[in-house]
């Protein structure tokens, strides 16, 4: 699968100084705060039109909010040939993330018009605003249609211009170059979560690693099932047994040029298809439980950016993948399964399948003697329950390092919030016959999720992300792609570079 398969657009951008009324455009963009009147290149824009833009904006009651905009033909009267006013929101709440959200509607509403787009946002100096806008449209310009036969868009080139006279070519040059990583990488870990289950398959997973690792110059280790075996990965391995496609186990390395400040691993959910295995899904919620391996392809696309980012850390990328279907030979309720750890865990639902094959790679990630452990998994229900769908749970051992995710979160403009590992909570995954059961009571199942995961990560400093919320959005929206949204690239990015 090549990067730009499921985008159809390749994206020219361009700096451009002087007046962006004069310029002949498709369209031209501008932007308003709420509730502050029009700023002066919108009244310019609004008295060549004879008033309409603010005759527009009262009708459609846009007054600046955030998320909203409003498009109109300017039928000749300026240069460009439609004029599309977006919302900022509140003056005081102005910050990067304000401008990438603007640049992803910005990109949505301009998808259906040809020509050029003039961006005369004020974006001031060399401080991530320009980058962040860019990585708005690149984001918001995604589209996941390689299997819609008909009505194939051709492969068009589109002309971006950004009016700026503060940020210079070389500053530009920068801010484009980081927004291009990011978006490529997020828009990558889009295609692989919207690939049907049939192709994304946890061979298919291996093959894409492979690939990366070779381009990217990165270490590949591909564990195969004899390898699991041989290593005491009984978890995964269990998991797979329903399946019969064979499970891997994915090893990249990350090694910066210089001596490492740190070393770090980043851990995935790899199931490609989630039917729940014995404990069968029912129909409604086995549809899209080929997201469910969200995480691992956040883990492919951040060590596929990572060599082009350069940080001073070195990362490893660690990923179970395996298929949790029911067959003769699956794993069952009452299975007890031995990990890579020696830990021993009774299966109560197979359906609970993510933590126990995380339990394998945690594992794993503290022999490697890391400094620090963060995995991402479409974990649980429970979560989405407590969070809904655009928050990711964020849970762990160690403060110090939840409270720097959670700062990487807001640069990328990533919601997580934290929920408690609750110590009288702990007790509902006791088991009677082995070290830890695979499911607690009712109640607190995200919670309960992650403290199973805690029991495999030692005294490493860890932090779990629950995405089975934000990773994928089944209706979509003006500021979301339907399907997959990469949710954790970009935290994940931003930790790494931190
Ligand atoms: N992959 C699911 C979690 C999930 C649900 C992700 C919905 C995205 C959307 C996970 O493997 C699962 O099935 N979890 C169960 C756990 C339960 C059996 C304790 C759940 O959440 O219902
Ligand atoms: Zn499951
Ligand atoms: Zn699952």
């Amino acid at each position: 699968m090549s990067a730009k398969e499921g985008r159809i657009l390749s994206l020219d951008f361009k700096l451009r100084e002087g007046n962006p009324l004069r310029v002949k455009s498709g369209v031209l963009v501008l932007a308003s705060f709420e509730g502050d009147g029009l700023m002066n290149i919108v009244k310019k824009v609004d008295e060549a039109l004879g008033g309409s833009l603010s005759r527009i904006s009262q009708e459609e009651r846009f007054n600046g909010e955030l998320g909203k905009c409003v498009m109109l033909n300017t039928l000749g009267r300026i240069g460009s040939d439609r004029v599309l006013l977006v919302g900022l929101g509140k003056k005081e709440r102005f910050s990067p993330d304000v401008l990438r959200k603007a640049g992803i509607l910005t990109a949505k509403k301009t998808k259906p018009y040809t020509g050029s787009i003039s961006i005369g946002i004020d974006i001031g100096g060399h401080n991530g605003n320009t980058s962040a806008l860019i990585e708005g449209f690149m984001l918001g310009s995604y589209e996941f249609d390689k299997y819609k036969t008909g009505n194939k868009k051709e492969n068009s080139n589109r002309v971006i211009e950004l009016f700026s006279n503060k940020i210079g070519e070389r500053g530009f040059k920068r801010e484009l170059e980081f927004a291009r990583i990011i978006s490529e990488a997020t828009n990558f870990a889009r295609d692989l979560v919207n690939e049907p289950p049939a192709i994304i398959t946890p061979t298919k997973l291996a093959d894409i690693a492979e690939e990366i690792a070779e381009k990217e110059k990165l270490g590949c280790e591909i564990f195969d099932k004899k390898d699991m075996e041989e290593m005491g990965m009984g978890a995964l391995l269990a998991v797979s047994t329903g399946s019969d496609e064979p499970p891997k186990f994915i090893h990249l390395t990350y090694e910066p040029r210089r001596r490492p400040s740190k070393t770090v691993a980043i851990v995935g959910k790899g199931i490609t298809f989630d039917s729940g295995g014995l404990c069968i899904k029912p129909r409604d919620n086995m549809r899209t439980m080929k997201m469910d391996m969200s995480g691992a392809a956040v883990v492919l696309a951040v060590m596929k950016a990572v060599s082009s980012l350069k940080p001073s850390v070195r990362v490893h990328g660690l990923i179970s993948a395996t298929e949790n279907m029911p067959g003769g030979k699956a794993y069952k309720p009452d299975d007890i399964i031995r990990a890579l750890n020696g830990k021993t865990i009774e299966v109560i639902d197979t359906d609970a399948e993510g933590r126990i094959v995380l339990s394998d790679a945690l594992s794993y990630a503290v022999r490697l003697k890391v400094d620090e452990i963060v995995d991402l998994a479409t974990l649980t229900g429970a979560c989405m329950v407590a969070l809904g769908g655009y928050t990711a749970g964020i849970m762990g051992n160690d403060e110090r390092l939840i409270n720097k995710v959670i700062k990487a979160s807001r640069l990328a403009g990533e919601k997580v919030w934290q929920l408690p590992l609750d110590d009288e909570l702990r007790k509902d995954i006791e088991s009677d016959i082995a070290d830890v059961k695979n499911v607690g009571g009712r109640w607190g199942g995200a919670i309960t999720a992650a403290m199973f995961l805690e029991k495999f990560v030692g005294d490493t400093p860890w932090v779990h992300l629950d995405i089975a919320g934000p990773a994928f959005n089944e209706k979509g929206g003006d500021l979301y792609p339907k399907g997959a949204t990469g949710f954790g690239v970009r935290t994940m990015i931003r930790y790494i570079l931190d």
